[in-house]
């Protein structure tokens, strides 16, 4: 059977999902909506306060990041350095309640965008994957 609906299988291989995000472009607009909908969703306040007030820097580590984690450029190790997420994110409290409110602002934040349907359920699903595996190595969960 033919694939024209592009199934979630092949937003995987190399960089499509890069491809199918919009680039840096479509992935600046995601990380920028992410970050108003934290700094806005009465449900996000508890992630907000641990962030700094202004959000620029992460918006563009966000973008960096989630670039090279969908198959594209990996200008984030250059700008940025190697990543650990685990370790990155080691100094916060992160336990369920933290992790869903992470993922409601991706959720609304990726419902935005003008991706396909498919591609819009695909990322929001492999969202789930880090936010759960940086929950599960906080050192107070
Ligand atoms: C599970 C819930 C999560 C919470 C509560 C959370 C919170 C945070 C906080 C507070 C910071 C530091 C912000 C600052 O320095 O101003 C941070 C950094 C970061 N987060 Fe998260 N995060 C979560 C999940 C994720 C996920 C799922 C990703 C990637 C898909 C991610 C990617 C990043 C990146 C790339 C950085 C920058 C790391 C660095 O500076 O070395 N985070 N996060």
């Amino acid at each position: 059977m033919s694939n024209s609906t592009n199934e979630d299988s092949s937003y995987g291989v190399s960089d499509s999902s890069y491809i199918a995000a919009g680039k840096e472009v479509g992935l600046r607009k995601l990380c920028s909506d992410f970050y108003t909908l934290m700094d806005t969703l009465p449900e996000a306040k508890l992630i907000r306060e641990m962030h700094k007030d202004n959000l620029n820097l992460m918006t563009d580590k966000l973008t960096l990041f989630l670039s090279m984690w969908l198959g594209g450029p990996r200008t984030y190790l250059d700008k940025y350095g190697s990543t650990n997420m685990p370790k990155a994110h080691s100094s916060f409290v992160i336990n369920e309640a933290e992790r869903d409110a992470w993922l409601l602002c991706m959720d609304k934040a990726v419902e935005q965008q003008s991706f396909r349907k498919e591609f819009k359920d695909y990322l929001k699903k492999q969202f789930r994957f880090p936010a759960e595996m940086i929950r599960k190595t906080s050192r107070y969960s």
